[in-house]
């Protein structure tokens, strides 16, 4: 069933998420994007507006998916105005790569209250409306760290990881009210935030992942908006993370082994592999 009406998109204002909400405004729908820098979710209203869309389908509201209190205020701002929200797409996400002797407590902890407790938050402020409703579709972005442990990303990978634990244990409270609950796991993204991560990602990362070319947001989007639309519970990208997705308990140990033996082979020295250091 095709996405149509009223979609609130958490950190709509940037990459994933304002991909998602362009794909969205060409067809015809209306997007309330939710995140914090208020000129950043300014400009990307004016740049949908450019587009073509009515100053109407385009509601911007400033809130961090931190705070509860506040999110459930966005929500219903944007219901307000926009109608009710038949979709939520849970994009706002934050990445801080480092080894985790070298982090500080905050930015591990922010990772996790970002990704998985705004997550949750997020869901939280339109669940009960789509309750009452009897309809509704959520879609929480995770990434592909979801599936197997990355040097330097521990924060990250958990925070991802528990989504997909999160929208399991969701999806079966919630299909019998009517609402779906699908989940992503996107590859590396040409995004503002990967820009931002790639100097960051210590040596070690970049030997376990490889490097494959990053995945355009326009790609990344539109198979998340087919993959709501087909009703998926789990949205993959590409061959490796689909295989991952299925087979991680059993291929995570080898890759593992592989990662430590060609470590160990390379005979790099402390500030490459093991200190994550640039
Ligand atoms: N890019 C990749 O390679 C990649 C790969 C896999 C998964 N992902 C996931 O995809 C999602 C989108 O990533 P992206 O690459 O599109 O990132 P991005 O370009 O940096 O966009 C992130 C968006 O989230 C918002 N945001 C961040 N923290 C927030 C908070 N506390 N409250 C409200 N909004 C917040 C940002 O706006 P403000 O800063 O103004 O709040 C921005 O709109 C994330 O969950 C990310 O982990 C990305």
């Amino acid at each position: 069933m095709s996405i149509s009406g009223h979609t609130i998109i958490t950190g709509g204002s940037s990459g994933i998420g304002y991909a998602l909400a362009e794909k969205l405004v060409r067809r015809g729908g209306r997007v309330s994007l939710i995140a914090r820098d208020p000129a950043r979710l300014q400009r990307a209203r004016d740049d949908l507006l450019a587009l073509g869309a009515a100053q109407n389908t385009v509601l911007v509201v400033a809130a961090d998916v931190m705070d509860p209190r506040r999110l459930d205020q966005a929500v219903t701002e944007c219901e307000d105005v926009a109608g009710e929200a038949g979709a939520l797409i849970a994009s706002a996400g934050i990445v801080c790569p480092k080894f985790f002797h070298e982090q500080p407590v905050e930015d591990f902890d922010r990772q996790i209250r970002t990704n998985l407790l705004g997550v949750a938050n997020s869901v939280r402020a339109v669940y009960t409306r789509m309750r009452l409703r009897g309809h509704g579709r959520i879609m929480i972005v995770s990434s592909g760290a979801a599936f197997v442990g990355i040097p330097g990303y521990a924060a990250y990978c958990a925070s991802k990881a528990a989504l997909r634990a999160f929208a399991s244990s969701l999806r079966l409270e919630a299909k019998p009210a009517g609402i779906q609950v699908s989940i992503c796991f996107p590859p590396d993204t040409d995004t503002p935030q990967l820009q931002a991560e790639l100097p960051l990602r210590p040596e070690a990362a970049r030997l376990f992942m490889g490097g494959s070319k990053p995945w355009p947001a326009d790609k990344v989007a539109e198979r998340i908006l087919a993959g709501m639309e087909a009703g998926k519970d789990e949205v993959n990208f590409g061959l490796l993370l689909t295989v991952l997705a299925r087979t991680s308990p059993a291929l995570e140990p080898l890759l593992q082994s592989l990662h430590l033996w060609r470590t160990a082979k390379t005979k790099t020295t402390d500030t490459n592999l093991t200190d994550g250091s640039q």
